[in-house]
């Protein structure tokens, strides 16, 4: 397999989960946070940011899978393992890799703001806007990318590259 080709470095990504967490604590409701991490892309991003939110946060993962192993989007979200608390008067804060088309993230929303939490916000470490196939709020954004396959800092390529500590792209 190729090698991913750096585009953001571990040095810019942690300086910007810093600004991301600075704004988050500073535009949600006051109170206790829960924040959920849609598995398995999120996990290294959700463990920088909530060390970097001082508040009282409790963690919670959801499992889905969107795309198999392959690199283009079916459309298609299966919750492959659910939340183990209820989020009901809560602030809920829902932590994505990459937003691509779109689609993971509103089923996600439109699922977890059906359990009534007090607020729900979003937050995506990459955003890739030009691939949009539907409108979907995203609070905070890490960065925007191009319309490029991504991997490290927990993204994947077949499993792959989930622990490079900078997020690269795959050129094909
Ligand atoms: P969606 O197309 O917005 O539904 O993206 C769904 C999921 O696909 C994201 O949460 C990522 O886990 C994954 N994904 C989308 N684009 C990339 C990429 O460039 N690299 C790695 N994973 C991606
Ligand atoms: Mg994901």
């Amino acid at each position: 397999m190729q090698r991913p080709v750096e585009i953001i470095s571990a040095t810019a990504v942690a300086a910007r989960i810093e600004d991301l967490a600075r704004n988050i604590d500073a535009q949600l409701p006051p109170g206790p946070l829960t924040v959920v991490g849609v598995l398995r892309g999120a996990f290294v991003f959700m463990a920088d940011l909530v060390r970097a939110i001082p508040r009282d946060i409790t963690c919670d993962f959801l499992g889905v899978r969107s795309y198999g192993d392959a690199t283009v989007s079916t459309g298609v979200v299966e919750i492959k393992s659910d939340l183990s608390t209820p989020l009901e008067h809560r602030h809920v804060l829902l932590v994505e890799d990459i937003v691509d088309t779109g689609l993971t993230l509103k089923y996600l929303l439109d699922v977890l703001a059906a359990r009534g939490p007090a607020s729900l916000h979003t937050c995506a470490l990459l955003s890739k806007p030009s691939r949009r196939q539907i409108e979907v709020p995203v609070d905070f954004v890490g960065f925007e990318v191009p319309d490029e396959f991504v991997v490290g800092y927990g993204m994947d390529a077949g499993q792959l590259f989930r622990n490079l500590p900078y997020i690269g792209v795959m050129k094909s």
